[in-house]
């Protein structure tokens, strides 16, 4: 399970937040679009008037670091990163609690899974520092775009790229970092309801030695396709399997997933590095933990889950990420079967964890793992 190795006290947030030179827009989004943005965001389509964003270069290391306006950015079409995709990135939010104050959560385990992904991808690691200062320095710049409604929060997108104007192939000796904010709603356009799954037999998201535990843009194309084949056959998501051996359940290229027996247990499969340490992933895992379930990291055969499914010992499948958090799974199909989950309702075991999770992170219930950190 991932746990918050370094934790960042408000004293020290206020320092790292200073080291960012904020230079305003001269053109701020009107107050009335902003609010009309607010109430009724959908995932990803609009984006505050700001941006945070450091340099390196392989003589300085990070220079640079700015708010600045949100914009389009400048690139000579040779930028390594459009030819061989030298990039990775990151998911998170900012949620709004009743008091105004405004938190995040987990940020070191998001700073330390987005250092591994850099070094995967042979980019400068980002510290800790530079990470979660850049994220705080953001926010506070774009406060009034944090949204306040119920499951809305302020999603951030920090991410990495070789910018270097260069052909050859190598790690380049210039990279960008920046963060974006866009504030958000359900991540499925239905809210949560169950969504339905697709098993690629086909094709497969990564394999062994590969880029599968790192949270790089080329895992997300690689899915494409195989996503464009899921919603073909009807299902709204795809579920990829293991490439060695194409029976074990890996997770849906952007999300995790997890299966409930009727003992009770809780199953996910256990991360072999083909496979993205998700933070709600290991959140889940500690809930569950919490609340005396019997919690199982396990290679999960396809043919268990179908059979599960036709005698009832399977008993709930959902997914989970920071951007759907905890969505119900209520139909599994692939080229030789199709099932629903349960009745096809959400699960009474995935609402309970989506409810408790959810009610942590807008400060509903006491954060009892210290997993909130303040930004504003
Ligand atoms: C997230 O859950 O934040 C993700 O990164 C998944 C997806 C939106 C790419």
């Amino acid at each position: 399970m991932t746990t918050t190795s370094h934790d960042i006290l408000p004293a020290e947030l206020e320092d790292l937040v200073k080291l960012f030179d904020v230079t305003p827009t001269d053109s701020p989004t009107p107050d009335d679009e902003r609010e009309a943005a607010l109430a009724a965001p959908r995932f990803g389509t609009v984006f505050t008037d700001h941006m945070a964003r450091i340099t390196w270069r392989k003589d300085t290391g990070w220079i640079d670091r700015r708010i600045e306006k949100y914009g389009p950015l400048l690139l000579d079409p040779a930028t390594a990163v459009l030819h061989y995709a030298q990039e990775i990135f990151e998911g998170m939010k900012a949620y709004k609690h009743a008091d105004g104050s405004v938190w995040t959560f987990r940020p070191a385990a998001n700073a330390a899974r987005f250092a591994r992904s850099a070094h995967r991808l042979a980019l400068p690691p980002l510290s800790v520092d530079d990470f979660v200062g850049s994220i705080a320095a953001l926010v506070r710049t774009d406060l009034p775009w944090v949204p306040g409604g119920e499951d809305s929060s302020l999603y951030l997108r920090p991410f990495m790229f070789a910018s270097e104007a260069f052909l050859g192939v190598r790690p380049a000796t210039e990279v960008e970092y920046l963060c974006i904010a866009s504030p958000v709603g359900p991540y499925f356009a239905g809210g949560v309801k169950p969504v339905s799954i697709w098993v690629s037999q086909d094709y497969h998201r990564a394999g062994p030695g590969g880029t599968g535990d790192a949270k790089c843009g080329g895992n997300y194309a690689a899915s494409l396709l195989p996503q464009t084949e899921a919603q073909e056959n009807g299902c709204d998501q795809v579920c990829f399997l293991d490439s060695a051996t194409n029976s074990f359940l890996e997770e849906l290229g952007g999300m995790n997933v997890f299966v409930v027996t009727d003992d009770g247990a809780v199953h996910t499969p256990e991360l072999t590095g083909s496979i993205l340490e998700g933070v709600t992933r290991s959140s889940i895992l500690q809930l569950a933990a919490d609340h005396g379930r019997e919690v199982v990291e396990r290679r999960i055969p396809l043919a268990e889950v179908v059979d599960g499914l036709a005698s009832g010992k399977v008993r709930e499948i959902f997914a989970c990420g920071t951007a759907a958090v905890v969505t119900p799974i209520g139909r599994l199909a692939g080229g030789t079967f199709d099932h629903t989950v349960g009745d096809g309702e959400p699960g009474e075991l995935t609402m309970a964890i989506r409810t408790e999770l959810t009610d942590i992170q807008y400060g509903r219930v006491e954060d009892r793992h210290g997993w909130l950190r303040r930004l504003a």
